[in-house]
């Protein structure tokens, strides 16, 4: 199995964005990662009028659906060039109203951090959106796509076999599952269109590289293309400073993301105008 991820690019650029919207974040919608096809679509094309379409049906659905799939032009009659094929998965623990804002927030990012890309994954700490120009629903698909260790490391034997215990757990959600152990707590998810027996697979194999990629990390976070699970030591994301007196370094650092965004999309726009065309 295969651990590279062939369609997907990275850049300066994107690291400049992917901060930038690290300063915006809000916890529940907290950027988590995102993957763009190198591919890029033509402006006012047939493929940009059911691009646009699939982001305003998949925040329709949102209020009223924590999953969903949808197909546009993907008739089999007329050319399947401008075919789009889309899902947007919320965190199996939310609030319908705080679906629909996650989705909101991912679908408002995607164009921004994978601009004309005929392929994205936007995932935010509780949803997910993905768009592809093939047919991927229910195609199982373990790569990598991003993992996160924390650098605190854990020396604890303890600790080690609650870790174990709740990926052990976690392995058995057929859709979502949360587990706790002593001080260990974790989640997975798979994507909707996934099989149960597919979720087990993309599951162990979640684990497995939790475990061999991350080590001894006292919380750690593997995501694969249709599944992810996640563990960390209780308290963990409670301790990271977040107080009252932190409020005036949150609005610098918002002022500077902003300024840093706008920065960045005129690199963007003078880049594009030299290189895209
Ligand atoms: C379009 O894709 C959807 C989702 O896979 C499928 O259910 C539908 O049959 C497809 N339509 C055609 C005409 O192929």
């Amino acid at each position: 199995m295969s651990t590279s991820l062939p369609q997907y690019s990275s850049s300066r650029l994107y690291s400049l964005l992917f901060l930038f919207f690290r300063l915006l974040q809000v916890k529940a919608n907290m950027f988590m990662y995102a993957g763009c096809s190198q591919e890029k679509f033509q402006p006012n094309s047939p493929f940009e009028t059911n691009f646009n379409s699939l982001l305003s049906s998949i925040v329709t659905s949102s209020s009223h659906d924590m999953y969903n799939i949808f197909a546009l032009g993907n008739d089999t009659s007329i050319s399947t060039d401008s075919a789009i094929y889309g899902l947007y998965q919320c965190r199996g623990d939310q609030k319908l109203i705080d679906c629909s804002k996650c989705i909101k927030s991912a679908v408002s990012q995607v164009g921004l951090v994978c601009p004309y890309a005929y392929g994205a994954s936007l995932q935010l700490d509780t949803c997910l959106v993905r768009y592809e120009h093939f047919n991927f629903f229910g195609k199982l698909d373990t790569s990598l796509r991003f993992r996160k260790c924390s650098r605190s490391v854990s020396n604890d034997v303890e600790f080690f076999r609650r870790r174990d215990d709740v990926l052990a757990d976690l392995q058995r959600a057929a859709g979502f599952r949360v587990s706790t152990s002593g001080l260990v707590e974790g989640l997975a998810q798979c994507s909707g269109d996934t099989s149960a027996s597919d979720c087990a697979y993309c599951l162990s194999d979640a684990v497995g590289k939790l475990k061999s990629l991350c080590g001894s990390a006292e919380a750690a976070d593997v995501f694969l293309a249709q599944c992810y699970a996640r563990y960390w030591a209780s308290g963990y994301y409670d301790s990271s400073p977040s107080s009252n007196s932190d409020d005036v370094g949150k609005t610098v650092a918002i002022i500077v993301g902003v300024v840093a965004g706008i920065a960045v999309v005129i690199v963007l726009l003078s880049f594009c105008r030299k290189a895209c065309y």
